[in-house]
């Protein structure tokens, strides 16, 4: 909150502003060393100097920061500090995994943790604001930017919402190693037809509300500064220029007081949306809607002037913006400490250390075992003779990942040099085989050399960092290049195998999981990948990473998610008129919450505390868990319900509870989760809130899988 006499200044500076000077705060431009969208780059040196630059990003980098700054404060007119975004995704200099792979750790804590890591280090090199939670909910893995984001569930999302934006804000925005966060891609971004980027989105009421908003109404309650208006439309109406959604819902009826960043270009987008004719237009209609900052597509600038001299907007309306610009740079403390000296923190060699040691525990705790035979894993002695073959073994750049920030590949871990920190006394070899995106076989007969010559291969295949990611969109989901050819001579070889695949979506490899001794999902793992994936090949970390999506069986069943609605038709094998495909299976490979360990889990005795419940009741829910293999690990309990019967269908499952639990082997322990009779609440007919009486039924579980899960029921009674 702004102190009664900031606002007082606020005001003052206000009044001082010229239409240029104020329409120059809602400016933000790129730096052009890092272009992450169209176009060219733009002279924000002179931009700045003019008074026509509010913002940047893209810029970062303690001293290059302090200098553009000094020139914001002693060039200027007004002497305005600007702030600086960017996209801190998964990491800032330490890379933690891709938000997907981190949301397979299902873990508030560790979300929360990342985000603070991240946020400290962005802090550091000059930067006021993260474009990050991303919280589309993600449903098509052709999709690039699905691994940005948390996969498929709502519920889940909204929980990396709040974690996250806690992580990067803490307490409050002048704390020391805090940013601003950004909640994006307002809203149903991942909905885009065919999963390809961009596209059109085609959504109910019932899905937009269900599905896709709940996790930014998390992020606004949690308190997140900022959002971001997603590229793309609802029901023809770009979000950019969503009066209803923007302005009415979320300003309206949320109750967020931030500020609201476009995407990049997207005001100026409007125009090729189809819903403006010129910049004055694509202007008027963004900041009507409540689009405060223009990232990039200069039609603030170039189209506002124009809008106020045909009445399309008023003084008023920009004002509205512009107060809301200057309270935020208020929030973040730049008035009266504009280079930010006190939420800086000194990134001493002790605390990088710590950075380090935290990806490393976010990698394994990322890494998803998704199928093995003979209990080839654990590893528990060394391998004499170790080859690690394909194209990502010794890859220190991809192990970045799609959002790299200020990531250095010459201080990623390798798979290869991770493995050999873990066996350092194994001859371990490496070979690449073929390259991810060239035709050139030529390197396939040495890889099969070594892979005959090893007690164990390592076989890191996968795609490249830039195949995920926005604007990489994909509609094979195989194995890119040549790949399947070294897999298969590779394979061929006979030799236990463990395949690591990384990658930023769920890809479709048949042959991997049917032949391979071990498949592991190591989606990109960023700084400590190699030690990670060292850690759980030797058993010193009992791999606990759970699907945040269902992994499909064939790319025809895409779009696939568990929660989906009851047919009249469900599918029924003896029954040719069910909802179900000639040719593939209707369910997916792995379902939601997938993972295999080193020891077995059972869950049993699923008891609740009451078998009635009235609204602002809580039940709480308890089952328990014994580990009876030999190794310790970490179970993950997640809770489903479902209503059978209500005014409206409701989903198969809902997952609206989870819980981990470490057991020695041996072990059992009781695990409890709560859940509020509101969680069962739903948008009625009319799409207001209803808690309707009558029975729900209960699940707990390993996964989303109907037939491996522990039902009993309650009421809800009316109240
Ligand atoms: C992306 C955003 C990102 C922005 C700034 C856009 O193209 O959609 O997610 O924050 O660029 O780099």
């Amino acid at each position: 909150m702004v102190k009664p006499d900031a606002a007082g200044r606020l005001e003052r500076l206000l009044g001082a502003m010229t239409p240029e000077e104020k329409i120059g705060q809602l400016n933000m431009l790129s730096a052009d060393s890092e272009l992450t969208g169209p176009g060219g780059p733009a002279d924000y040196m002179a931009a700045l100097r003019a008074g026509r630059l509010g913002s940047m990003l893209n810029l970062h980098g303690a001293e290059r920061v302090r200098a553009v700054q000094r020139v914001a404060l002693e060039e200027t007119r007004l002497g305005i500090p600007l702030f600086f975004g960017y996209d801190v995704v998964h990491g800032h200099r330490t890379v933690f995994p891709i938000p997907l792979a981190e949301a397979a750790a299902f873990d508030p804590a560790l979300w929360e943790e990342t985000a603070r890591i991240a946020a400290v280090e962005a802090a550091a090199d000059g930067l006021t604001m993260a474009f990050a939670p991303m919280l589309d909910v993600a449903r098509d893995p052709r999709w690039g930017r699905i691994c940005e984001s948390a996969g498929e569930d709502t519920w889940l999302t909204s929980r990396l919402a709040e974690a996250k934006v806690r992580g990067f804000q803490g307490r409050d925005l002048t704390a020391p190693g805090s940013v601003a966060a950004v909640a994006k891609h307002l809203a149903a971004y991942g909905a885009v037809l065919a999963g390809r980027d961009y596209a059109q989105v085609e959504v109910s009421e019932r899905s937009l509300h269900e599905t896709y908003l709940p996790p930014f109404r998390r992020a606004v309650e949690a308190g997140a500064a900022a959002l971001m208006p997603a590229f793309t439309d609802l029901g023809g109406v770009p979000l950019t220029a969503n009066a209803a959604v923007l302005r009415d819902l979320v300003r309206g009826a949320w109750g967020f007081d931030g500020i609201m960043v476009s995407d990049y270009d997207a005001i100026a987008e409007l125009i090729p949306h189809g819903v403006a004719a010129d910049l004055a237009e694509a202007a008027a209609l963004a900041l009507k809607a409540g689009v405060d900052i223009d990232m990039m597509s200069h039609a603030y600038t170039k189209g506002l002037p124009e809008a106020l001299a045909r009445g399309a907007v008023t003084m008023a309306d920009l004002d509205a913006a512009v107060r809301r610009v200057l309270t935020f740079k208020a929030r973040l403390g730049l008035f009266d400490d504009p280079y930010r000296e006190t939420a800086t923190t000194a990134l001493t060699a002790e605390r990088r250390a710590a950075h380090r040691a935290a990806a490393r525990d976010a990698a394994r705790r990322s890494i998803v075992l998704l199928s093995q035979k003979d209990g080839l894993l654990p590893i528990a002695e060394a391998p004499r003779r170790v080859a690690v073959l394909g194209p990502l073994a010794d890859a220190a750049g991809e192990m970045l990942g799609p959002w790299s920030a200020s990531g250095r590949p010459e201080e990623m871990v390798t798979f290869l040099a991770g493995l050999r920190a873990t066996w350092p006394r194994s001859d371990v070899a490496h070979a690449r085989g073929v390259d991810i995106d060239s035709e050139d076989v030529g390197g396939i007969p040495a890889a099969v050399d070594l892979a005959r010559s090893a007690d164990l291969v390592v076989l890191c295949v996968g795609e490249a960092r830039g195949m995920s990611g926005e604007a990489n969109c994909r509609g094979h989901l195989g194995l890119p290049g040549r790949q399947g050819e070294l897999v298969k001579a590779v394979l061929d070889a006979g030799k236990p195998t463990v395949v690591l695949l990384s990658s930023g979506r769920p890809l479709l490899v048949p042959e991997l999981l049917d032949r391979a001794g071990a498949v592991l999902a190591t989606w990109f793992l960023g700084s400590e990948a190699g030690n990670a994936v060292g850690d759980v090949l030797s058993g010193n970390w009992n791999p606990s990473g759970r699907l945040p999506v269902s992994w499909p069986a064939d790319a025809g069943q895409i779009p696939i998610f568990f929660s989906r609605l009851p047919t009249g038709r469900p599918y029924a094998p003896a029954n040719r008129y069910t909802s179900r495909y000639l040719d593939i299976p209707t369910e997916p490979l792995f379902p939601f919450g997938h993972g295999l360990s080193y020891t077995r889990f059972a869950l049993r005795d699923l008891r609740v505390s009451a078998t009635e419940l009235r609204a602002g009741e809580t039940l709480s829910v308890a089952v328990e868990v014994a580990n009876e293999g030999q190794a310790a690990g970490e179970e993950t309990v997640l809770l489903f319900v479902r209503d059978p019967v209500a005014s409206v269908s409701r989903p198969v499952l809902e997952l609206k509870g989870m819980a981990k639990v470490q057991l020695a082997s041996g072990e059992r322990r009781t695990v409890r989760m709560s859940l509020e009779a509101e969680a069962v609440a739903f948008p009625g007919i009319d799409m207001t809130p209803r808690l309707e009486p009558g029975e729900i039924e209960i699940f707990v579980g390993p996964t989303a899988r109907t037939d491996a899960l522990l039902k009993t029921s309650i009421r809800v009674l009316a109240s």
